[in-house]
């Protein structure tokens, strides 16, 4: 069902379609997409705002647009558990912004919907389960319906991607790189806060890991990235990483995944992914793309300058980890969720003033080889480091938004040199593309800290 705002609204095709607009995440991708609605050289000249309540997206636009009046966007009645919405839905879009979670929940009707009437699609999620189901379950249909799948389009994965492919390529041949280790920095002036979504994503993705488990044994093995040098330790628990002065933790994040996904892509494909209807210019521009990235092993950590920062994140790993695991504990995790995350997660999220407030820096500590001739002559230990650094805004609702949106515009403005079609981790559909400048243009960095030899 869908309603007109006025009688100038797009009647039957959308650029794009926000599903799951008035989430706490969703109203942050409307303010972020109505900037570059209609403005000149923007690919997006039509908007609809898609979810189960119209008031609620009514109530959204108005948010989003604050100052001033809501633009005549036409708002569609779907909700994800009935097909014929999500059919109707598709059939008017070229795109969908799926902001609807926790995905392992809400996410396949829609992937499903998309595939069949080959739109395309990109989302926020952060749950590796759902990733990898969708795509043993829908590649290769998309691939032949013609549609581009994409999870994790926002803080998770992109700033993990496409940040370890800029410090990858840093390393310029002869010289190679073995491990490059993301160190997160969240910072605020007020508290640091998630909406209850995330948690509760998280939370679902606790007490199935062992379906993810399940679903990679029965996958075939993806190809391995060779990567020159020995394996790297494992390390202690609690880092004291004082190149960058902070102590550190692993996050158990759907990154490091996401960017095996993309290695193993391109170990398979090692140009990249030809585009649908790529110009001879265009395919040159890939293939030197892709053979500046040279893969090395990654992890991403969370970090703090103060040890007592680490310990609380600790404790609340553990309880999450606890908890998460039995159906009473998480119960308790959804009930009293401030509390037993110790204030990182809230019922009704950050306020904006919070957002506005926090940042995050994301540190790549690369170690490797100065020429990897090096390693063939028996040469186990890295001699050369390269630090690199990704800093943006608050990161669930400032940075994911400006992402999710570029990643769109590239898909409007660039389709001919993207996939036909298939479901793939972020950095391998856009690494090629112009996606870092465009984060650079809105607010995210990348940067080259360091260049340094190390001690033999
Ligand atoms: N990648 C990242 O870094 C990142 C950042 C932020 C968020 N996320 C993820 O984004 C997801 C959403 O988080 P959030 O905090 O925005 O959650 P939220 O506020 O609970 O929003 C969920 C949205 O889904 C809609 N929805 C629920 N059931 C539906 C149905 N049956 N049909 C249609 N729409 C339905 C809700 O509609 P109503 O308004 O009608 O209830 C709402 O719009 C989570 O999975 C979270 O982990 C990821």
């Amino acid at each position: 069902m869908e309603e007109q705002q006025q009688e100038h609204s797009p009647k039957d095709h959308y650029d794009l379609v926000i599903l799951g607009a008035s989430g706490f995440t969703g109203k942050y991708v409307v303010r972020e997409a109505l900037k570059f609605l209609n403005t000149p050289s923007s690919p997006l000249k039509s908007i609809a705002l898609a979810g189960r309540n119209p008031a609620k997206l009514h109530e959204t636009l108005k948010w989003a647009s604050h100052p001033s009046p809501p633009p005549p966007l036409s708002i569609i009645k779907t909700d994800v558990s009935d097909p014929s919405s999500l059919k109707d839905l598709c059939t008017k879009t070229k795109l969908v912004l799926n902001c609807v979670g926790p995905f392992r929940l809400y996410g396949e009707p829609v992937v499903s919907a998309c595939v069949e009437e080959g739109s395309d699609y990109l989302d926020i999620c952060g749950e590796p389960e759902f990733m990898e189901k969708m795509e043993s379950i829908y590649h290769e249909k998309a691939g032949e319906r013609g549609s581009l799948v994409v999870s994790a389009c926002g803080f998770d994965s992109i700033p993990a991607e496409v940040g370890l492919m800029f410090n990858s390529r840093q390393w310029v041949s002869p010289a190679v790189p073995n491990l490059v280790e993301a160190y997160l920095s969240l910072e605020s002036e007020k508290r640091i806060v998630g909406n209850f979504g995330t948690l509760e994503s998280a939370v679902l993705g606790l007490a199935n890991m062992e379906k993810l488990q399940e679903l990679r044994r029965s996958r075939p093995r993806r190809a391995r990235p060779v990567i020159p040098g020995p394996r790297p330790p494992k390390g202690a628990m609690i880092e004291h990483q004082k190149t960058i002065g902070c102590w550190a933790v692993k996050l158990p994040s759907a990154d490091a995944v996401v960017v095996r996904r993309t290695l193993a892509f391109l170990t398979e494909n090692p140009h990249g992914l030809p585009g649908v209807n790529e110009s001879d210019e265009q395919i040159q521009r890939r293939t030197n793309f892709w053979s500046t990235v040279k893969p090395a092993h990654f992890g991403v950590k969370i970090g703090s300058k103060s040890l007592l920062s680490i310990f609380r994140i600790i404790t609340v790993g553990v309880f999450m980890g606890l908890l998460g695991r039995i159906s009473f504990g998480r119960w308790l995790l959804l009930k009293f969720p401030s509390f037993l995350t110790l204030g990182w997660f809230r019922k009704n999220g950050p306020t904006e003033e919070e957002v506005r407030s926090a940042s995050f820096k994301m540190w790549f500590i690369g170690h490797g080889f100065s020429d990897s001739s090096l390693v063939s002559q028996g040469n186990r230990k890295p001699d050369t480091e390269i630090i690199t650094r990704v800093m943006g805004p608050e990161i669930g609702y400032s940075t994911t938004p400006i992402i999710l949106l570029q990643c769109a515009l590239i898909l409007l403005s660039q389709r001919d040199n993207l996939p036909k079609g298939g479901v793939f981790p972020p950095g391998i559909v856009f690494g090629p593309t112009d996606l870092q400048e465009r984060l650079q243009e809105n607010g995210i960095s990348f940067d080259v800290i360091s260049r340094n030899a190390l001690p033999g």
